[in-house]
């Protein structure tokens, strides 16, 4: 089971020890888990060196620039990422695609820079309300899932992680029925691409230490990808215990 939390845009290099130090102090490793921290660009350095020693705990960034280098004021490579201690990244983050309006084809060239760069690659996918309302979700994670995976190897390192868009931040959940059916349909297209069943596909969307054991509990939910509650150190190690 994967664990990773999202801290968006908080928690400094300081803060970040502060919090690590608490965490560690909470939480307990247990085999066959991982925890995956990622923080703002500016902390990962200071996350990893914090982490070292910790098989199970990682760190990723939350974004990258397809590009190896450039003139690209604010973005952050893959070797840069790379070079700070991060060994994942999130690609197509809701945020990326609805509030900076990154596109499924940047989307997926970002996928393939980070696959290409030896970082594990963790694709966001999820409709928002109005498409659900309109029945339209496969449709909107299948055409987010073929656009950034195509060309994709069945032995890249690949996460999916499914987050509908008005389950973040709103402390809505998809029901736990509701999200596994979605899990199912994802691994259904990855079949089609010729990409293992097997890739982890993690929710994500207002997890809380109080869902995160019904999520978990779905055969298809391998894991949970949260933001609010990964901020604190108390409710994220609580979530981590869940699922066991
Ligand atoms: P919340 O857990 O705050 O809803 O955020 C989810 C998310 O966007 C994680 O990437």
């Amino acid at each position: 089971m994967l664990f990773a939390a999202n801290w968006k845009m908080h928690i400094g290099p300081g803060e970040a020890r502060q919090f690590l130090d608490r965490f560690l102090a909470l939480d307990a490793p247990r085999p066959g888990r991982t925890v995956a921290f990622f923080p703002p660009a500016v902390s990962i350095e200071a996350v990893a060196a914090r982490l070292a020693g910790h098989d199970h705990l990682s760190v990723g960034a939350q974004d990258v620039h397809w590009e190896p280098q450039g003139a690209f004021t604010g973005a952050i490579s893959v070797a840069l990422a790379r070079g700070a201690g991060a060994a994942a990244v999130l690609v197509g983050h809701s945020e990326r695609r609805h509030v900076f309006g990154e596109t499924d084809a940047e989307t997926g060239r970002k996928v393939q820079a980070v696959l290409a760069g030896g970082l594990q690659a963790v694709l966001c996918v999820g409709e928002q309300l109005i498409e659900r309302d309109e029945g339209k979700t496969r449709g909107v994670v299948e055409r987010q899932l073929r656009a950034a995976l195509a060309g994709v190897e069945p032995s890249a390192d690949l996460v999916i992680a499914y987050e509908p868009v008005w389950a973040i931040g709103t402390g809505r959940n998809a029901s736990p029925g509701d999200a596994n059916e979605v899990h199912g349909a994802i691994r259904e297209v990855l079949a089609d691409l010729g990409l293992p069943r097997t890739t982890p596909v993690l929710y994500g969307g207002s997890v809380k230490p109080g869902n995160a054991a019904a999520l978990l509990a779905e055969s298809e939910i391998d894991g949970v990808l949260v933001g609010g509650a990964s901020l604190d150190p108390e409710s994220w190690a609580e979530i981590c215990a869940a699922g066991g």
